[in-house]
């Protein structure tokens, strides 16, 4: 298989035996002007034709038949990255790994950040909560409530618990992790997502989702994260499901980081779950025709 890697420095809202990577370098999202708030909702035509580009980008990279990695940049990106990918694919699976759930709609956020919402423009159970926003005419709803999953919350706004509970979205919350262990919850989730048929598998990755303690250079830190080794086994349980079509791997921010070791061990946190999305293994790999020498 071959890796398609789109860079996308935005802010605003074992690799395998002969894994091939086309880099398809960094998206380049020109200044937008008189991006006045609308309501709350800040930088919202600059999140939209942002993630307007990032959407033809992610359908190039997957018609070209590359498995996408997606490097953000804030999370309001996994509007764009998972248009994109329904739009090149159809229906998907989505793994949300997240301390938060980012459903907000734009009425119920608190914030007014568009990075706590892409889910609620992305689902179509949403589409009548979510009014017309300059810049996002491009769009439309891809998603439905059923083939999202979420694992390790630990943030969720009240609204956003209202939400997942009316549509009835599977979460593994960090208690859930708690009680079953990680290995049993991505045997459910994988378990969970193919009933509906085995559809590519679309993982949204913040790195908020791990620890603090080990991913610090982050916006919106929460304590009481993942370990290293659980998001390993997500992300190698993944990789073993033969169906991981796209990853986005968002909210590293260098800025947040206190010290160069913070953004050292975040970097290199997100770099590891990286390689084990595309099968690097800590028992280790080889070549399929290695020969002793
Ligand atoms: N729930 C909060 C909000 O809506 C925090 C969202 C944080 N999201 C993120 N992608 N880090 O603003
Ligand atoms: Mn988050
Ligand atoms: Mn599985
Ligand atoms: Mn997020």
């Amino acid at each position: 298989h071959s890796a398609g890697i789109i860079g996308a420095p935005f802010s605003k809202g074992q690799v395998r035996a002969r894994c091939a990577v086309k880099d398809y370098g960094n998206l380049v999202f020109e200044h937008v002007s008189g991006d006045e708030p609308v309501g709350k909702l800040k930088s919202v035509r600059a999140v939209g034709s942002a993630n307007q580009r990032l959407s033809v980008a992610m359908r190039e990279v997957k018609e070209g038949g590359h498995t996408a990695v997606m490097l953000g940049g804030d999370h309001s990106l996994a509007i764009g990255s998972i248009h994109g990918h329904a739009a090149a694919l159809g229906q998907l699976g989505v793994l949300w790994v997240d301390a938060h759930a980012d459903i907000n709609t734009p009425l119920t956020s608190y914030t007014g950040n568009i990075h706590g919402q892409p889910l609620s423009y992305l689902l179509h159970e949403l589409q009548s909560k979510v009014p017309a926003l300059p810049n996002f005419s491009w769009m439309k709803p891809c998603l439905s409530a059923g083939d999202l999953v979420y694992i390790g919350l630990r943030d969720v706004d009240p609204a956003e618990h209202y939400i997942l509970q009316m549509l009835g979205v599977k979460m593994f919350s960090m208690s859930k992790v708690d009680q079953l262990g990680v290995a049993k919850v991505m045997e459910e989730a994988c378990d969970y997502l193919s009933t509906r048929g085995k559809k590519p598998i679309h993982l949204s990755f913040d790195i908020d989702a791990i620890d603090p303690s080990i991913t610090p250079a982050t916006g919106t830190p929460v304590t009481g994260g993942l370990t290293y080794r659980e998001g390993l086994c997500i992300a190698e349980h993944l990789s073993q499901t033969g169906l991981l079509s796209a990853v986005d791997l968002v909210e590293v921010n260098p800025l947040r980081g206190q010290t160069q070791d913070d953004v050292q061990s975040t970097v290199s946190t997100a770099v590891d779950l990286l390689l084990a999305c595309f099968g690097r293994q800590r028992e280790g790999n080889h070549l399929q025709d290695y020969c002793l020498p």
